[in-house]
């Protein structure tokens, strides 16, 4: 653990949350899991595991369930054959569901699709064929750089159907991003859009491919074909030869595509997350277990009926939720689902609310971010809508404050609609810790304890568990099925990163602090690693850092993340510039700012930055951003005798007062 982690910090604060809240009679009567679910796979974890995998189509069933003899590189379901487009899209219409909708897409300017699941096998169908079409074959990588469209859940499913491992680049991310991202996975095809709407205007992605593509130097991009859906009607460049539009390539193929059925075991996606390294590792994914596990706990958190039931998740398909809890888990249900592209407040603030009273949505899942947004906006904008076929309500990506977990049950559940707060990762694949919201009886800010066929626990630094009403870090204790099978391309850093810390137990660590409370339930209290979380999204110290550093005036950055009311945590960098940039000013901080916007995306731009002359370091040269942080959370500083030169404190903060916080802002 680095410097900068302590996961008793929060601990201090001990919660003493006395509320409680079971479901009523009624849902828990209706509900797909019962307290049974529990002693069921307590009693026989891996039967557990096959009952779920049953949910599933397979052309071949498995001979053993989970294979961890080549530890920490795990199998399961040894020997089944399936495809995961069949089983979210063919076999509900083969099983007469096919003018279900699957689809209510709705685009920011108000334009809208519904597509039904036969109307989805056609449209995966036709995409499958273009791919193949365009040298696309199993094994082969596809990075997808599009909005909230249908095309991109089609581009999704198109990749699984034919054993292509798709790599989805959230459409915030910059060209650098794209390009470290292709290079990393040797993609051969792209897929894009012309641009995308966002706050009413369009922003450009094709320009953004073509100028990450233009990174590669000579002939050397692994690049042959870049797919175009058209959507922002901006102007673009194409590339003869190289470049196609989706409505030339796709709209002209047959609407049929048999389909090939593959390995349990064969990857599905990659997609890359932050690290405590600059370098986004490649999360790898397979398909029987995830698929599995992302159908299972979509029915159970959510308490899914398929029939009736219209289920939201207002993720982007760029993360992880949008992949396990917008395509592969809601759709291998057969659920029908809202999909949205714009932002929560467009054109009004009442976006959201008017989406759920429109479309009659009974199960939202959102992020703690967005919540306390919303609760800054007010409840009059909520207010003003039908929310009443709300009736459960889901919670992603950080951990949801009490007052915010209160707020969401009571002006958007109506004091009825469970909360389910779900923890998980990018590596974890789908969800392992959250309520099951007809057996439940939830507390404000906790998500509970593992989901049946999971197994948790909070340990110290010697990996022993911590008893009830103690602190420490969050392990996995128990291979899951839809667990990451390693980092693309790099098993030694998937070995270090997961698995040396608790080497001699054989856990898995998470990276997150954690509680248990009396009862033994748990309470998630963030990274204990150099891993931000700006609105639920993972972004590293190192990597801003970098970004910074890549900028000609700066000659030293050290980045930290701080509480923040909205977004969790906030990016504060301290920098110091070099010679001639040296006193700064406001116009170099944004420059700066806009620096790193460049350099990795919108979302990595810092809250503040602020110019100083030294930077806190230990002897042997690690900055400590425990103590920048009690800067940047202004706070009086901490302990400092581990500091190489115990006045850089002082100079930073009577730096600080003598600007008087100038050049913090922009
Ligand atoms: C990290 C994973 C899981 C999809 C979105 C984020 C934090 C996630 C919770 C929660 C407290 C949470 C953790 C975790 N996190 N959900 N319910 N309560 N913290 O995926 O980008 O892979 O980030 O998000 O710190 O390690 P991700």
């Amino acid at each position: 653990m680095s410097e900068s982690s302590d996961p008793q910090s929060g601990l201090s604060n001990l919660l003493h949350e006395e509320r409680r809240f079971p479901p009523s009679e009624e849902f828990a009567a209706a509900a797909n899991y019962s307290e049974q679910a529990y002693e069921e796979a307590a009693a026989d974890r891996l039967a557990f595991w096959e009952t779920q995998a049953r949910r599933l189509d397979w052309e071949t069933e498995w001979s053993q369930v989970l294979d961890w003899s080549g530890a920490p590189f795990a199998k399961w379901f040894i020997g089944g054959r399936l495809n995961a487009a069949v089983n979210c899209v063919d076999r509900h219409v083969e099983a007469g569901r096919g003018e279900k909708v699957a689809l209510h897409f709705e685009g920011e300017p108000g334009d809208t699709r519904t597509i039904s699941y036969a109307e989805l096998q056609r449209l995966v169908c036709q995409a499958a064929n273009a791919l193949t079409e365009l040298g696309i074959g199993k094994g082969d990588r596809v990075a997808i750089y599009l909005p909230m469209l249908v095309e991109a859940v089609v581009s999704m499913l198109a990749c699984a159907r034919i054993g292509a491992i798709h790599s989805v680049i959230f459409g915030g991310f910059s060209a650098q991003a794209i390009y470290d991202r292709v290079l990393d996975a040797d993609a051969t095809l792209v897929i894009t859009a012309d641009g995308g709407y966002r706050r009413s205007s369009v922003f450009p992605l094709k320009p953004v491919v073509d100028e990450a593509l233009a990174k590669f130097e000579g002939d050397t991009s692994p690049v042959r074909h870049v797919l175009v859906v058209k959507r922002g009607g901006n102007d673009i460049e194409m590339t003869e030869g190289r470049d196609l539009w989706w409505d030339e390539a796709v709209a002209r193929q047959p609407e049929q595509h048999q389909p090939e059925f593959f390995d349990s075991e064969t990857p599905l996606y990659i997609l890359y997350t932050s690290g405590t390294t600059g370098k986004p590792k490649g999360i790898l994914h397979t398909t029987g277990g995830y698929l599995t596990q992302t159908a299972y706990t979509h029915h159970a958190a959510f308490d899914l009926h398929a029939d009736t039931d219209i289920y939201w998740c207002t993720a982007d398909i760029g993360w992880v939720t949008g992949h396990s809890y917008i395509v592969y888990g809601p759709l291998a249900n057969g659920a029908t689902q809202v999909i949205y592209e714009g932002t929560p407040d467009t054109p009004h603030k009442g976006r959201f609310w008017e989406l759920i009273e429109k479309y009659r949505v009974t199960i939202l899942y959102t992020a703690p971010t967005a919540i306390r947004t919303f609760m800054k906006w007010g409840e009059e904008f909520p207010s003003k809508f039908d929310l009443s076929s709300l009736r459960v309500l889901g919670s992603v990506g950080e951990p949801i404050n009490p007052e915010a977990w209160m707020w969401y049950r009571r002006v958007i559940g109506g004091d009825r609609a469970p909360v389910v707060d779900t923890w998980w990762q990018t590596e974890t694949g789908a969800i392992m810790i959250s309520p099951l919201p007809g057996v439940t009886a939830a507390k404000p800010g906790s998500a509970m304890r593992a989901l049946p066929g999971v197994e948790a626990d909070v340990v110290d630094d010697q990996g022993q568990p911590v008893p009830n009403g103690g602190g420490g870090l969050l392990v996995l204790t128990q291979p899951w099925p839809s667990m990451l099978r390693g980092i693309w391309g790099d098993d030694d850093r998937y070995r270090d990163t997961y698995w040396s810390r608790f080497a001699e137990q054989g856990y898995y660590f998470a990276g997150d602090g954690a509680k248990k409370d009396d009862d033994g339930d748990l309470w998630l209290l963030g990274r204990v690693d150099d891993v931000m979380n700006i609105s639920g999204h993972r972004i590293s110290t190192t990597e801003v850092e970098s970004a910074l550093v890549s900028h000609p005036s700066v000659a030293e950055a050290a980045v930290v993340g701080a509480t923040d009311p909205t977004t969790g945590q906030a990016i504060v960098a301290f920098v110091i510039l070099r010679g001639s940039a040296a006193d700064g000013g406001a116009e170099m901080v944004t420059e700066l700012r806009n620096h790193v916007a460049k350099e990795i995306g919108a979302i990595a731009k810092p809250r503040q930055i602020l110019v100083v002359a030294e930077l806190p370091k230990t002897r042997s040269g690690k900055i400590m951003r425990r103590l920048l942080r009690d800067v940047a959370e202004h706070r009086s500083i901490g302990d400092v005798t581990t500091l190489a030169d115990s006045t850089v404190m002082d100079l930073i903060s009577e730096g600080l007062a003598a600007k008087g916080g100038k050049a913090a802002e922009d």
